[in-house]
């Protein structure tokens, strides 16, 4: 068996699905942040966010978002956001990352914006699957005050029909989720098994 070292790493994206977070400028357009860190369970969906970020001051004034699911395929147009920020003026430190102010993201990622059926926020056409959200709470942890942890309640789910396989079911063999993993793009590899529960 391989040894193990410890180290400390800068960064911790051990490998999660990419999502794009739909929320509400003050002015009603849209903003559209990339992010990676988030889970779900049930109906309730749990995400990371930076304070600095235009998506965590918009989920403040209007608790309302589209957690927007691109498959693997659309890496190019996640990373075409990735110096983006919709805060302005930027932040100092975020300015020194190399990140720039735009206003109009899904035009900067050539996406088509989509009017969503139960919140303010649009969402992305192109993006396979589309999760319109209500905000239950946000909480900013004591040992991390530069990030906060979003509960969100999924509220309405919509799938690209060529993903669902009978009522109310996603096809695990059609989704094909963009992974995030130490800053790189994955897309999954080959199927290596199933749950005891898996329909
Ligand atoms: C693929 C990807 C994943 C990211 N994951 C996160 C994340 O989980 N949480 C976060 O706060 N920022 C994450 N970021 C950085 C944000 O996208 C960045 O802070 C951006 O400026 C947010 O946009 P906004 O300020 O308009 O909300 C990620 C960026 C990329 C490209």
């Amino acid at each position: 068996m391989d040894q193990h070292e410890t180290i400390n790493p800068s960064i911790l994206y051990y490998g999660t699905p990419v999502l794009i977070l739909s929320t509400l400028n003050e002015d009603g357009s849209t903003n559209l942040s990339p992010l990676s860190s988030s889970w779900a369970l049930g109906d309730c969906l749990v995400i990371g966010l930076g304070i600095q970020g235009k998506a965590y001051e918009n989920l403040r004034r209007h608790p309302e978002c589209v957690v927007n699911l691109p498959d693997a395929s659309m890496w190019r147009k996640v990373e075409s956001l990735g110096r983006y920020t919709g805060t302005y003026p930027v932040p100092e430190e975020k300015k020194q990352m190399g990140y720039e102010f735009c206003s109009e993201k899904f035009k900067a990622a050539g996406l088509t914006a989509q009017d969503s059926t139960l919140v303010q926020p649009q969402k992305i056409a192109e993006c396979p699957l589309q999760i319109e959200a209500s905000v239950q709470h946000i909480r900013t942890p004591e040992h991390t005050p530069y990030m906060a942890v979003v509960e969100v309640k999924a509220l309405k789910v919509h799938a690209q029909q060529k993903l669902i396989s009978g009522p109310n079911k996603i096809d695990p063999a059609k989704w094909d989720p963009l992974i995030y993993n130490f800053r790189h793009y994955f897309g999954l590899g080959e199927r290596q098994g199933e749950n005891f529960r898996a329909e």
